[in-house]
């Protein structure tokens, strides 16, 4: 796809301008430092697959990381993390006012972007997609500290903070192409899917990942008191004792036990737990991929959804 991800980079960094010199500064120093640009990729794979090529492609494309971007710059105000793909994140660098209206920025600017397709689809697609994140990160800030959070709960909180936006980058590919209702359901079902599994493992490492492979502090999750599913997993299943650590971990917010709570989420089997629920979710991406026909998109679709739980990065 390399010559493709050119294209959206082309609109991206066309699109980042602003005569304010703030926001250049602070929206190319993390567009630069990169990403997996997974998003935008799932733009251009479905809209592939299901044969559309026109331009319009890499402007969607390039939307949707800008709403993701976006999404990381205030996240990483509201999770007070310091390292972001490798760097230091904005807030840590030019303060926490300065993220937050800079994501302003980048939000606003996608919705700039979106209007000048000219489809009301679209429009409707990302006004959910943005609206349905924001709902995730409430809720998500509403069950801090709540070490009795049901796994029910903590899965709304995932499909809504990070599912949504796959679900709608699948889901633009097959607008953009006219897809048949049923189709266009099938490519959002896929999308849902994936990005639950790779919320999923994006939990898990925050325990078992490595702070240089992933670009982010390794730890953030305990520190915040946030109850990610490792954690329930393994009150679950661990000695009185045990659970009695994590839920004052999860109550108090510290990271000090981090090193105990790692050994406790691995030798429960929690850690194991959560990437087997990550393995379902990405067959389940796998299955709704039946409804396309054989392309090479295809066949990267299927590619990410082994990729996406077996990461380590
Ligand atoms: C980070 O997303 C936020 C989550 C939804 C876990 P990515 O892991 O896609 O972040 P980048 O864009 O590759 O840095
Ligand atoms: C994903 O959650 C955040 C968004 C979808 C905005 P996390 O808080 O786990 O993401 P990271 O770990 O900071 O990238
Ligand atoms: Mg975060
Ligand atoms: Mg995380």
């Amino acid at each position: 796809m390399a010559a493709e991800m050119q294209q959206v980079d082309e609109v991206i960094r066309r699109r980042l301008s602003s005569d304010v010199a703030l926001i250049n500064q602070i929206s190319h120093y993390i567009v630069s430092a990169g990403g997996k640009r997974i998003r935008p990729r799932l733009v251009l794979l479905f809209a592939s697959a299901l044969g559309f090529d026109g331009a319009a492609r890499f402007e969607m494309a390039a939307t949707v990381e800008f709403i993701h971007t976006a999404t990381l710059l205030h996240d990483d105000v509201v999770d007070e993390s310091s390292l972001r793909r490798g760097r230091q994140t904005a807030n840590a660098l030019f303060g926490n006012a300065a993220s937050v209206l800079v994501g302003d920025f980048l939000y606003s600017r996608a919705f700039q972007m979106m209007v000048g397709v000219e489809r009301m689809r679209v429009l409707e697609v990302l006004a959910d997609a943005t609206n349905i994140i924001a709902e995730g990160e409430v809720l998500q800030l509403m069950n801090m500290h709540d070490p009795d959070l049901s796994v029910d709960d903590y899965l709304r909180v995932i499909r809504f903070k990070t599912a949504k936006l796959f679900e709608a980058s699948a889901r633009l590919g097959a607008v953009l192409a006219d897809a048949e209702p049923a189709l266009e359901e099938a490519c959002a079902d896929y999308g849902r899917s994936l990005g639950t599994a790779f919320q999923l493992v994006d939990d898990l490492l925050d325990y078992e990942g490595d702070t240089h492979a992933l670009g982010k502090n390794v730890g953030d999750d305990l520190r915040e008191g946030k109850p990610t599913l490792p954690l329930l997993l393994a009150m679950q299943s661990g000695t009185a004792a045990q659970r009695q650590l994590i839920r004052h971990a999860i109550e108090h917010g510290e990271n000090e036990r981090l090193g105990d709570i790692v050994d406790i989420v691995r030798s429960t089997g929690a850690i194991a737990a959560t990437r087997q629920a990550a393995r379902t979710e990405a067959n389940k991406a796998r299955q709704s991929l039946r409804a396309l026909p054989e392309s090479p998109a295809r066949e990267a679709l299927l590619e990410l959804c082994v990729r996406s739980v077996e990461r380590s990065s």
